[in-house]
């Protein structure tokens, strides 16, 4: 799918990936970015450097209504892309004192990504089809148990892109699957000792594959290390991986 023309809606719009998520569309001509976010004027800064182009929609993906209303009224949007996420790192199955985190955890990257999809599907398929593009992660290919309760949210999130793929493909509705491993934001501010792209450089990993009409993306070192290795032993990934629970004590 071109970028150049298309009409964009972007969750977790204002900070991290979306953020450069909306700049990346903008520098590829997408005629318009809807930057979603939680909290109104949490885009201004977008919607300045957007001149026009950038619109802003409060959108929180766990709320029903919200995502209703969005779709409404960005009834125009041909290319649709999940990338609100949540995620605590050192959170725990099982040595964390409750499970409330795990199931929000739940809600935005699994619920969240599925509401957007129910939703936006009439919209992708009365605009001739058009894309979805779910941002993953590379804790949804083998679990990274010091993300313990994130790491099964992206599963079930990969698994969804599947079936959403399967479901919307008579519509003509492309869906893609973005792994992505360690980037510089926020969420990743308390991962040491691994090496972390730029946002700027997982948003130009994520459109190029969408304009190359790549189902499944390994979007950094990182993601092709941790696919290779899991092709080559999955057991000895798993116990490598499991070795990420001395980086730091449960939360
Ligand atoms: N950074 C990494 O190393 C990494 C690695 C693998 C995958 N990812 C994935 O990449 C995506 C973007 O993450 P990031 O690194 O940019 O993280 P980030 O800087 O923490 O940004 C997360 C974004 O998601 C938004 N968000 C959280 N809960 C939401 C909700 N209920 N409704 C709507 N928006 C919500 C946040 O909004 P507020 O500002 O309002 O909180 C923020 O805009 C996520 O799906 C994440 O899982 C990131």
């Amino acid at each position: 799918m071109k970028v150049e023309g298309s009409i964009a809606l972007v969750t977790g719009a204002n900070r991290g990936i979306g953020e450069a998520l909306v700049r990346e569309l903008l520098a590829m001509k997408a005629a318009r970015v809807y930057a979603a976010c939680r909290n109104t004027g949490d885009a201004a800064h977008l919607v300045a450097e957007g001149a026009g182009r950038v619109i802003e929609v409060q959108l929180d993906v766990t709320r029903d209504d919200q995502v209703r209303q969005a779709a409404a009224r960005c009834a125009d949007v041909n290319l649709l892309i999940n990338n609100a996420g949540l995620s605590q790192f050192g959170r725990r199955l099982i040595n964390s004192p409750s499970m409330d985190e795990a199931i929000a955890e739940m809600n935005v990257n699994y619920f969240g990504v599925l509401r957007m999809c129910r939703a936006f599907a009439p919209v992708l398929k009365a605009n001739g089809g058009g894309a979805i593009v779910n941002i993953l992660s590379a804790a949804a290919l083998s679990n990274l148990p010091v993300l313990g309760t994130y790491s099964p949210t992206k599963a079930a999130a990969y698994s969804l892109t599947q079936g959403v793929r399967a479901e919307l493909a008579e519509q003509g509705t492309f869906v893609s699957a973005i792994f992505v491993g360690s980037v510089e934001t926020r969420m990743a501010a308390d991962v040491k000792g691994v090496e972390k792209v730029t946002p700027a450089y997982t948003a130009k990993a994520t459109l190029q594959s969408l304009e190359r009409r790549e189902e499944e993306v390994d979007a950094d070192p990182m993601t092709i290390d941790i696919r290779a290795r899991r092709a080559r032993d999955p057991k000895k990934l798993e116990r490598f991986l499991a070795r990420s629970l001395k980086m730091v004590p449960p939360v």
